[in-house]
């Protein structure tokens, strides 16, 4: 089985977050992590399972607005961010917008600052609903990787990435079997 991890990041913590999700379903599939400005529709052809994400911008997804603001605030002289080669876009949205309909199955994260999601948005919600729309199987509910105020993981997060893609990589495996694919 092949999956694949489709990540957004301006400051390198989804990135590492789709990384660990990766390491998780690695021990029951091939995995391809991806970043979104990389990933042609191409990569997705043989994956049976599809994990996307990206980091948390004013409540929801980024936008080309929301990256030039991320970039700013990491060039200013004090910052001690520094961002991702990629990280004025192409974004998940722009993604999703030139997708095709694919019947994969599929899980949507993100990453956002620690608190009450009514209060902090979450990207994942957003991406859930693309996938749905775009004819993915969604096998799993959204889940979120929490950022300190300073952006950096807050400890233990990479641990959960990959309990979550082990718990993804086990979820679609009773369906395979049932199917007899190996
Ligand atoms: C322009 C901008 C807007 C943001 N808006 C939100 C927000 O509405 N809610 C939230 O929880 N975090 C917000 N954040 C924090 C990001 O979620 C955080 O920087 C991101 O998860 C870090 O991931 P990355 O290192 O992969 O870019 C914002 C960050 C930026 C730069």
């Amino acid at each position: 089985m092949r999956a694949v991890v489709v990540y957004e990041s301006m400051y390198g913590n989804t990135h590492l977050v789709a990384d660990a999700i990766g390491a998780g379903l690695a021990a029951a599939c091939k995995v391809s992590v991806v970043p979104v400005s990389h990933a042609v529709p191409a990569i997705l052809a043989d994956a049976e399972l599809v994990v996307v994400g990206g980091p948390t911008h004013v409540h929801g997804m980024s936008r080309a607005a929301t990256r030039k603001a991320a970039v700013e605030a990491a060039n200013k002289p004090v910052s001690p961010l520094k961002v991702e080669a990629d990280a004025l876009g192409p974004g998940l949205r722009d993604w999703f917008g030139s997708l095709g309909h694919y019947p994969l199955k599929a899980a949507a994260f993100d990453t956002r600052m620690h608190g009450p999601a009514a209060l902090t948005g979450r990207a994942s919600k957003g991406v859930d609903r693309q996938l749905r729309a775009h004819g993915f199987d969604v096998v799993a509910e959204p889940e979120s990787f929490l950022v300190t105020k300073q952006d950096r993981l807050e400890p233990q997060e990479t641990t959960r990435a990959r309990e979550w893609g082990a718990k993804l990589a086990a979820a679609i495996a009773p369906a395979r079997a049932a199917g007899g694919q190996s």
